[in-house]
């Protein structure tokens, strides 16, 4: 499983790419906001840190807007995939995008409807977002698990892409199911390679170390 980092904080993703962890980038227009910068500057920086994937989403909802844009984007670097919603001009967009060589991720998947028309169309990467279906009481993990079986049924290319995750166990359970990526925020990844059992491991060699160290 590949994990990708879903924030467009510069740090953030220097930091977690000198951990040897992170194998592509997701923005969106959210995120490119928080951090009060253009979104041409920050996808070339974060190219200039991170050699895989980087999404860069459309802000257009018509078909023209998203091809104008994502041809745009597609110009800044070669590891950009073009982000455009689960919308039938997403689809549209998808399909001719992918005959003018231009990698993209379908973005807001809610259903497993959705996805299989994004697989169809050509989508590489296929984003669902689990945290915001269980917000409203509905299972995203279920949604994973059932993209995955149709996938591996009929052998589909796209990646199954595990998006709007909140914690640890929404990597560890996308894991199990086999999603291709997870794209995960900064403070999950902390909590990751967070156990006070480790914490405690060093404390006690650290002080076993002391009794013995000038002898
Ligand atoms: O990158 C899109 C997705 O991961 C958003 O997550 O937390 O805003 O639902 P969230």
């Amino acid at each position: 499983m590949k994990f990708f980092l879903d924030t467009a904080n510069i740090e953030d993703i220097k930091k977690y790419a000198s951990w040897g962890v992170i194998s592509g980038v997701t923005t969106n227009p959210t995120l490119i906001a928080k951090e009060d910068v253009s979104l041409e500057k920050r996808i070339k920086e974060i190219a200039e840190v991170v050699d895989g994937p980087i999404s860069a989403e459309v802000i257009a909802t018509d078909l023209e807007g998203m091809l104008e844009e994502g041809r745009k984007y597609a110009k800044w670097h070669k590891n950009i995939y073009v982000k455009v919603p689960a919308t039938p001009e997403g689809l549209q967009a998808v399909k001719i995008f992918k005959k003018e060589g231009i990698h993209t991720n379908l973005t807001l998947v809610f259903s497993a409807g959705q996805a299989l028309l994004a697989a169809k169309a050509g989508a590489d990467l296929i984003s669902p977002f689990i945290g915001r279906l269980d917000d409203v009481c509905e299972d995203g993990m279920a949604l994973i698990a059932e993209i995955a079986q149709i996938f591996q049924n009929y052998n589909i290319k796209s990646e199954l892409l595990v998006a709007s995750i909140r914690h640890p166990r929404h990597v560890i359970e996308a894991a199990m199911i086999g999603a291709d990526i997870a794209t995960i925020p900064a403070e999950v990844i902390d909590k990751m390679i967070k156990h006070p059992l480790t914490d405690k491991g060093i404390e006690k060699f650290l002080e076993d170390w002391e009794k013995v160290a000038n002898k």
